[in-house]
């Protein structure tokens, strides 16, 4: 596995690959096993994959979130050498590396910008498009691997890859949870030990709602979730939404839901100062929800 820390180097390395496709995963680093189904997944389809580790301030709203993210680079670099193979690369840049000059870049993306995370988030998808097309530009990937944990997210950027017309396949990957369902988040690390317990409502709490939507409506399903996740100490629903899969519009009444389309319900909650977010499909049939 090969560091790399300037752009300068990337370029050249990735010049020299001959074999496609070449993989890529982005990340902010802090790894946790969620990175690592993208990474590994990445490795048995490309024979060439790049993994970047780059905390990017400039899709960071909320300057003490920047402040607080968790930097773990030398845990980071051991649990990528388990899966990582000789020639593939890891770039670490700095902030100079990516952003040589002001990224003044204004990207819109229609609904995505209006609906859950970029209402709570002000600014956060236009940093994402800043720092990912940057990304791309380096790496020339043809396949690039997101988890669908940050659903809103890999919306954003299938529909980047299409307003620019790059030739990336979007790969989206289920959400790797905890043995008590919290999806796994670089975020997790800085809750307290009472928090992380409880924290194990909000998978939970989600997947009844995507029982109890087949018999409730939507009002109740939101007033149900809220009720449950807040009846812990400490924690606060930012939004509950079931929304199409596929614009992500979130529907107000069962009577908006048609055959035709799929749901999924979103959450985000705050602990303390700490935010977290999460998804889940509502299957249609009584299967389990994943
Ligand atoms: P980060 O939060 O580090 O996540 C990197 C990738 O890992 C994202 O595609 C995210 O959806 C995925 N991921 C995180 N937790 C996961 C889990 N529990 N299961 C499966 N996949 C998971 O997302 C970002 O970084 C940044 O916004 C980035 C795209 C790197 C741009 O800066």
């Amino acid at each position: 596995m090969r560091i790399i820390k300037t752009v300068k180097t990337l370029r050249k390395r990735i010049n020299l690959l001959s074999q496609s496709p070449v993989g890529f995963v982005p990340t902010m680093g802090a790894l946790h096993e969620g990175h690592l189904s993208l990474v590994s997944n990445a490795v048995k389809q490309c024979p060439a994959v790049v993994v970047s580790i780059y905390v990017n301030p400039t899709q960071f709203n909320d300057k003490e979130d920047l402040k607080n993210y968790p930097r773990t680079p030398v845990e980071d670099i051991g649990m990528l050498l388990s899966v990582m193979r000789k020639d593939d690369i890891v770039f670490l840049p700095s902030d100079k590396e990516i952003y040589p000059k002001m990224d003044e870049r204004i990207f819109s993306f229609g609904n995505l910008d209006n609906v859950m995370e970029a209402l709570h988030r002000p600014g956060h998808f236009n940093g994402v498009a800043q720092v990912v097309s940057r990304l791309f530009d380096l790496v020339k990937p043809d396949i690039a691997y997101f988890g669908k944990k940050d659903y809103q997210q890999l919306a954003v950027i299938r529909e980047l890859v299409c307003q620019t017309d790059r030739n990336i396949t979007i790969v989206g990957l289920p959400t790797v949870r905890e043995q008590d369902g919290l999806a796994m988040s670089s975020r997790n690390r800085r809750l307290k030990p009472e928090h992380r317990k409880n924290a194990a409502i909000i998978y939970k709490t989600l997947c009844q709602a995507a029982e109890m939507i087949h018999e409730k409506d939507v009002p109740d399903v939101k007033a149900f979730v809220i009720n449950s996740i807040e009846a812990c100490e400490g924690f606060v629903v930012e939004y509950f939404e079931i929304a199409d899969d596929k614009n992500l519009i979130p529907v107000s009444s069962r009577k908006d839901m048609t055959a035709e389309s799929e749901y999924r319900l979103f959450i985000a909650v705050k602990i303390d100062q700490i935010r977290l977010i999460d998804n889940i499909e509502i299957y249609m049939t009584n299967q389990k929800v994943n």
